[in-house]
């Protein structure tokens, strides 16, 4: 742990945060308006499960792509808006009994312990139509948005989030070894941050060389981003996480397989590969680059 309190000295960036949370503002502001108004007990649940919380990193690589590649800032908002849709459905049903049991999340009792295990079931079903209603009323053409949809239903199904889960919950293959946690995390997280990564070169008509780059970025970004997460799980604080930790004590994970020290020193090598793939963009990607240094010094 030395090595992470030296870096959460070193890195922490200011201007990095100074901006994720301007982002996080602006895309709060669109969820505001693109969720239904509370009107039903379900979209009183949906609107408590997705405003007011979350650190908005996805949000904030969907944004900074877009910025990268000149992509429109309506549809950038209303694509981060669209990915946080998903990634608060994908907490509400990680939460629940069935899954994680979790009573805990963003700092206020998980959705199923506010409204109940059938309304946070169906807010995650609501949620999910939500996100892809978003994104086929984007600006872009139609092609674009048809793509962005495409690669959204394959990061999320039965061969990316999905299936990363059901592999978490040890209703596959379990893990034995480090290649398959890294596969694990690959699926559950990789794949969603390569998304958000990606959307912005989607949007930006940048060239497959160019969208190739952020989708590598995203996973890299995704899998350092994981084995941190299973870090603060195994010696992170409730409080600051807003979840509940040692949730994966039962589980094989790289806490338990290579210790905090060695986890981190992984997670780092990570970090610096992410930052090479971002070299051909130079100053133009500094805050994706700093995106990708928070990630080794989160606490939350
Ligand atoms: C939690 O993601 C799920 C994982 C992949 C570990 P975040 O830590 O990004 O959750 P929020 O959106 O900030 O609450
Ligand atoms: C969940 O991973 C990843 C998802 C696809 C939601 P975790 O179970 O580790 O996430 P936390 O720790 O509960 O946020
Ligand atoms: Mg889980
Ligand atoms: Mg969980
Ligand atoms: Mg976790």
């Amino acid at each position: 742990m030395v090595a992470l309190q030296q870096s959460q000295q070193t890195l922490t960036s200011d201007f990095f945060l100074e901006h994720l949370h301007k982002v996080a503002y602006r895309v709060e502001e669109a969820l505001e308006t693109i969720l239904p108004p509370p009107t039903s007990r379900l979209q009183e649940a949906m609107r408590y499960s997705v405003l007011g919380g979350g650190k908005r990193l996805r949000s904030f690589l969907v944004w900074e792509s877009c910025q990268l590649f000149g992509a429109p800032l309506t549809d950038a908002l209303h694509t981060a808006a669209a990915v946080e849709l998903i990634q608060a459905y994908s907490l509400v049903h990680d939460d629940l009994p069935c899954m994680d049991n979790a009573d805990l999340r963003r700092g206020k009792p998980s959705c199923h312990k506010a409204f109940g295990e059938a309304t946070a079931t169906l807010v995650g079903d609501a949620l999910i139509p939500l996100a892809f209603q978003t994104l086929s009323s984007l600006e872009a053409s139609p092609g674009v948005r048809l793509t962005l949809i495409d690669r959204l239903s394959h990061t999320i199904g039965s061969e990316g989030l999905v299936a990363g889960q059901m592999r978490d919950l040890g209703q596959e293959k379990s893990c034995q070894t480090e290649e398959d946690i890294r596969e694990l995390h690959r699926l559950k997280t990789g794949f969603f941050f390569a998304f958000a990564s990606e959307s912005g070169a989607i949007l930006g008509k940048a060239s497959l060389q160019e969208r190739e780059a952020l989708r590598k970025y995203g996973f890299l970004f995704g899998q350092a981003f994981q084995m941190i997460d299973d870090l603060l799980d195994g010696c992170g604080n409730q409080e600051a996480m807003g979840k509940p930790v040692c949730q994966d004590s039962s589980k094989l994970t790289f806490f338990s397989l290579l210790g905090p020290d060695l986890l981190y020193k992984k997670a780092e090598i990570i970090v610096q590969k992410a930052l090479e793939v971002l070299s051909p963009f130079q100053e133009r990607a500094a805050l994706l680059k700093e995106a990708a240094l928070y990630v080794l010094t989160r606490k939350r």
